[in-house]
């Protein structure tokens, strides 16, 4: 299958993937991981994004578009991928239907997660991410197992730079003038579902599950 997973800022598409990733074995991009990753290690991408994504703004579709189509021509991908954050805007949307479209593919489905303000201020202000595997926790809500450690793979927790409150609330502008159109026009498509970010983590993966797994027109 190849889905999308769309929604602001911390309504829980990263944990949803890594948990949906690891149910059924389908590979996972996470835009927001591959860009974070390309800033640490210096390369001209992540040079070139690093300012947009300390801002809370987008970083430009020619970039992204480039580094996802890199990515999508992997042969890990040639039996479906989750894409967690990537479409972010039409432009996107529009560039991955062609990538696809050029190999015979379609998207399935596309599950847009929501959740008010408040709640995800108080997630992303408590959040914390291992640097080294990716891995996603929260100080209450989904606390490590192993403390300030990562219960994966033992490396030491951290905010993230942009989960400050005045770059949260400019990335939660951003989704609305920027991404929140998408929903419209996946709708126009047959391909949205809705859910409900705001369910416990097992719930909102109930309810993920219950979305791939229904009958969809051939
Ligand atoms: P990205 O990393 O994708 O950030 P984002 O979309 O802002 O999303 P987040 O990672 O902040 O939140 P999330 O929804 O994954 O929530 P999470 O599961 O962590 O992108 C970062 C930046 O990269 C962007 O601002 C942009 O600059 C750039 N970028 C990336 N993709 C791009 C693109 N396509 N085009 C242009 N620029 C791009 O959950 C949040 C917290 O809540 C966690 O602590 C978690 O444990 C907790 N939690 C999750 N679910 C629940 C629940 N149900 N109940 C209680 N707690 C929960």
């Amino acid at each position: 299958m190849r889905v999308v997973f769309v929604g602001p800022p911390g309504v829980g598409k990263g944990t949803q993937a890594q948990r949906l990733a690891e149910r059924r074995g389908m590979v996972k991009i996470s835009t927001g991981d591959v860009l974070r990753e390309a800033v640490r290690q210096g390369t001209p991408l992540g040079v070139r994004a690093k300012a947009f994504m300390d801002a809370g703004s987008l970083v430009p579709d020619d970039l992204v578009i480039g580094m996802l189509s890199e990515r999508l021509a992997g042969d890990d991908t040639a039996r479906g991928c989750l894409l967690d954050g990537f479409p972010r805007t039409i432009a996107q949307a529009e560039a991955l239907e062609k990538m696809l479209a050029r190999r015979g593919e379609a998207l399935d489905l596309v599950v847009a997660f929501e959740a008010d303000h408040e709640v995800i201020v108080d997630r992303l202000s408590g959040r914390r991410s291992c640097p080294r595997c990716g891995k996603v926790y929260h100080v209450r809500f989904d606390p490590s197992p192993a403390g300030a450690r990562c219960g994966g793979c033992g490396a030491e927790l951290v905010q993230r730079e942009d989960d400050r409150e005045a770059t949260i609330r400019r990335r939660l502008k951003v989704y609305e003038e920027e991404t929140a159109p998408l929903l419209a026009y996946y709708r126009d498509r047959g391909l949205l579902v809705q859910v409900d970010g705001t369910a416990p983590i097992d719930a909102v993966a109930a309810r993920v599950d219950e979305a791939l797994n229904a009958p969809r027109p051939a």
